[in-house]
C-alpha cells in the first residue's frame, strides 16, 4: 500500500508538501518521511507513527521552501512499523533516496548478490533493496540507473528517486502500483492518486505501466522501460474535491454514517430522473445488455458486501446468473468469462490491487467490464469499459459506510435498468420498487435519530467476548458487514453467518457471553429468523434483534431491539440494516476507547495484494 508524494519545481513549501502527503495518509499510517533540497541544503526526516507527529516534530522547517522532495507515508509490508524501516530509504553508496509503494518480490535474491558486492543494509525492507540497486548502476545519470534497476525487480512497484548527485531532478516509476504527476504553476507533483494533487495542479500525466518520468524544473521526459521515448499526455484536471472536514463530529466515521440520506439522495436525483433510471452515460448498449449471459461481480472487504446483496436483486428480477466471489479470490480462480458476459468490478477507491488484476483478467477474456466506483480518475475506472459513478464523496474514515450503501443503492438501480431491457419485471412492480427506492434517505433518517438508544445498547454489549451477526436471503451479506463494521474498528471477534447454517457449526459458540446480532426485517425468511431465535435464546445466548416496529414474535425472545422501518419492498433493507449496524460499530468502538478513524493494521485503500 503506502502513499508516495514528491515535487520537482521552483519551490514550494514544506508545509505544502506535508498537507500533500496528509492527502494520502488513508492508504496507511505507520510511519512517514521525507527527503527534501534546495540550493545545496538536504532535509531527511523519518518517523514511525502518523504524518501529524511528523509535522509536530518537523517544526518552524515547514516554512523552509523545496525545489525537490519526496514524501511517503508507510503500511508496512516487509518489516516492522518502526522509524529505521520507513521511507525514504538510502542507498549504503552514493547516497540515492527512493520512495516505494509496492513489493518486491525478488528482493531477497538481489539483497544476496548485493551484498556480495560489498552494499550494507540497515533495514528489513525490500525498498531498501531497490536504493541500493539503482546505486550498483549509478555512474553518472540517474534515469539511466533507474533505468537498469527496473530491469531486474520483479512484482508491483511504484518508485520516487532522488540522488544527491543530481538533485535537480526527480525519477518515478510506474510498474503495477498507481504514479501519477500532476502539473502545475509550480511545478509538478507526483503523488499515488488523484485527490492528492487536485488542490495543486490544473493538469495530470498518469504515468502508464512500465514508465519512467524524470522530471525537472520545467520539463518531464517520459521513457519505456526498454528505453524508447515516449509522448507526454496531459489531461485536465476537471474534478473538485471536497475539502475532507469533521464538520463537528468526533469522527469522520460518524459523519460518514450521517451524510448517507444526503448521498443516497444524490444517487437518485443522478440515476433517477421523473421515476426513470437513467444510465444514458453508460457506453454498453441496450442490444449488448439486452445479451448478458452471465454476470460475474468482484470485489474486496465492504464492497464485496455489496456485490453479494446485488446477486440476489440481480437473479431474482432480471433471471442471470450471477457469480460473485472476492478479487483475491477470482483473479487466481480459472473462471471462464466469454464475450457475452458482464464483469462488474466494485471499488470506493478504484485502488484495489487484487480487483485491478481481477479486473485485467476479465479483460483478456474479452468480457465486458463496468466499473461502480468513487472516485472518477482512479486506474479501476480507466481500465473498464463503462462505469457507474458512487456520489458518496470523499471517504476518509477507514471503514466503509456511505461508499457501501451508495454502491447498494447504484446497483439496484442499474439492476432494474438491467430487467427493464430484458423485460423480466413487471411493471407494476418496478413502480413499487422505484417508489420504495426514492424513500430510503427518509427512511435512513429515522434510524439515525435512533442514535442515542443504540448507542446505550453499545454499552450494554460492549464487554462481550464474540459477536455473531446473523440473516438470511438479502440480509445474509449484511450480516457479514455488520461483522466486518466491528471487528475492524472494535477489534472483538465477529462473524457473518447465514442463519440457516447455525447448527452446522457456529451455534457451539453460543453462551451467556456472547452476542448474536439477529437481522430480521419481516420478509419472506421472517418465520425461519425466529425459530433461529429461539435456538440461540434456549442457549442462554445474548440477542440483539434489528427487526421492524410492532414485531410481536421476535422481541420477546430478543434482550435488545434497534428498529428499522418496515418496507413495502423489503429486498431494500440492506440499506436500512447498514446504517443501524454501523452506529452500533461506533458506539461499541467508542466505548473501548479504540482508534476508530484509522484502525490499526489497516489501511484505507490496499493497493498490494
Ligand atoms: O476501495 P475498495 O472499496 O476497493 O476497498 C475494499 C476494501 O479494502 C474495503 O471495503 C475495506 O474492507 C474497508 N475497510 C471495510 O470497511
Amino acid at each position: 500500500m503506502c502513499g508516495i508524494f514528491g515535487y520537482k519545481g521552483k519551490e514550494v513549501k514544506l508545509s505544502c508538501l506535508i498537507e500533500g502527503l496528509k492527502r494520502l495518509e488513508y492508504r496507511g499510517y505507520d510511519s512517514c518521511g521525507v527527503v527534501s533540497y534546495n540550493l545545496e541544503k538536504f532535509l531527511c526526516q523519518k518517523n514511525s507513527g502518523k504524518i501529524q507527529k511528523l509535522k509536530k516534530d518537523l517544526g518552524a522547517k515547514l516554512n523552509d521552501k523545496y525545489s525537490s522532495a519526496l514524501l511517503h507515508t508507510r503500511w508496512a509490508t516487509h518489516g516492522k512499523p518502526v522509524k529505521l524501516n520507513a521511507h525514504p530509504h538510502k542507498s549504503f553508496k552514493k547516497n540515492i533516496y527512493v520512495v516505494h509503494n509496492g513489493i518486491i518480490e525478488n528482493h531477497l535474491d538481489l539483497k544476496k548478490k548485493l551484498k556480495k558486492k560489498g552494499y550494507k543494509f540497515k533495514t528489513d525492507t525490500d525498498s531498501e533493496v531497490v536504493a541500493n540497486l539503482i546505486a550498483s548502476f549509478y555512474k553518472n545519470s540517474i534515469e539511466k540507473a533507474v533505468a537498469s534497476a527496473v530491469k531486474k525487480l520483479k512484482g508491483a512497484f511504484a518508485l520516487g528517486v532522488l540522488s544527491e548527485s543530481e538533485p535537480d531532478k526527480i525519477v518515478a516509476v510506474r510498474h503495477r502500483s498507481p504514479l501519477l504527476i500532476g502539473v502545475a504553476d509550480k511545478g509538478f507533483f507526483l503523488a499515488s492518486d488523484l485527490p492528492a494533487v487536485i488542490p495543486l495542479a490544473k493538469e495530470v500525466i498518469y504515468l502508464k505501466e512500465k514508465q519512467i518520468a524524470v522530471l525537472e524544473e520545467n520539463k518531464i521526459k517520459l521513457y519505456s522501460f526498454e528505453g524508447k521515448k515516449l509522448r507526454v499526455k496531459k489531461e485536465k484536471i476537471e474534478i473538485k474535491t471536497e475539502e475532507a472536514k469533521k464538520k463537528g463530529f468526533k469522527h469522520f466515521m460518524l459523519k460518514e454514517i450521517y451524510e448517507q440520506p444526503k448521498v443516497l439522495q444524490d444517487s437518485l436525483d443522478i440515476y433517477l430522473k421523473d421515476s426513470k433510471i437513467n444510465f444514458d452515460q453508460l457506453k454498453l448498449t441496450k442490444k449488448y445488455l439486452k445479451g448478458i449471459k452471465n454476470i460475474f461481480i468482484t470485489a474486496c472487504g465492504t464492497a464485496f458486501h455489496a456485490a453479494y446483496v446485488a446477486k440476489y436483486f440481480l437473479e431474482r428480477h432480471t433471471k442471470i446468473k450471477v457469480e460473485v466471489d472476492t478479487s483475491s479470490e477470482f483473479r487466481y480462480r480459472d473462471f471462464n468469462v466469454s464475450k457475452g458476459d458482464l464483469f462488474i468490478a466494485i471499488s470506493q477507491s478504484g485502488e484495489t490491487a487484487d480487483t485491478l488484476a481481477a479486473l485485467k483478467k476479465a479483460k483478456q477474456q474479452k468480457a465486458k467490464v463496468l466499473s461502480i466506483c468513487n472516485v472518477i480518475g482512479s486506474s479501476l475506472v480507466r481500465e473498464s469499459d463503462s462505469f457507474i459513478y458512487t456520489p458518496a464523496g470523499p471517504e476518509i474514515g477507514v471503514a466503509s459506510t456511505k461508499a457501501y450503501t451508495t454502491q447498494l443503492i447504484c446497483l439496484y438501480l442499474f439492476c432494474l435498468h438491467l430487467a427493464t431491457i430484458k423485460n423480466t419485471v413487471p411493471k407494476e412492480e418496478r413502480k413499487k420498487i422505484l417508489k420504495e427506492l426514492s424513500k430510503i434517505p427518509f427512511y435512513q433518517r429515522k434510524i439515525l435519530k435512533q442514535n442515542k438508544k443504540i448507542a446505550a445498547i453499545a454499552k450494554k454489549f460492549s464487554k462481550m467476548g464474540c459477536f455473531l451477526f446473523l440473516g438470511r436471503g438479502i440480509n445474509f451479506p449484511s450480516a457479514l458487514e455488520g461483522a466486518l463494521k466491528l471487528k475492524e474498528i472494535s477489534y472483538i471477534p465477529a462473524e457473518g453467518y447465514p442463519a440457516g447454517e447455525m447448527k452446522h457449526g457456529p451455534i457451539a459458540l453460543i453462551d451467556e457471553y456472547r452476542a448474536v446480532v439477529c437481522i430480521a426485517p419481516k420478509d419472506h425468511l421472517y418465520e425461519k429468523m425466529a425459530s433461529n431465535l429461539q435456538e440461540i435464546k434456549a442457549r442462554k445466548g445474548k440477542i440483539l434483534a434489528i427487526i421492524n416496529p410492532a414485531d410481536k414474535e421476535i422481541l420477546p425472545f430478543a434482550d435488545q431491539a434497534i428498529y428499522i422501518p418496515r418496507l413495502n419492498y423489503q429486498e431494500l433493507s440492506p440499506l436500512l440494516v447498514a446504517v443501524a449496524l454501523q452506529l452500533l460499530a461506533y458506539s461499541v468502538a467508542r466505548n473501548l476507547g479504540a482508534e476508530i478513524d484509522q484502525p490499526r493494521n489497516l489501511a484505507k485503500s490496499v493497493t498490494v495484494e
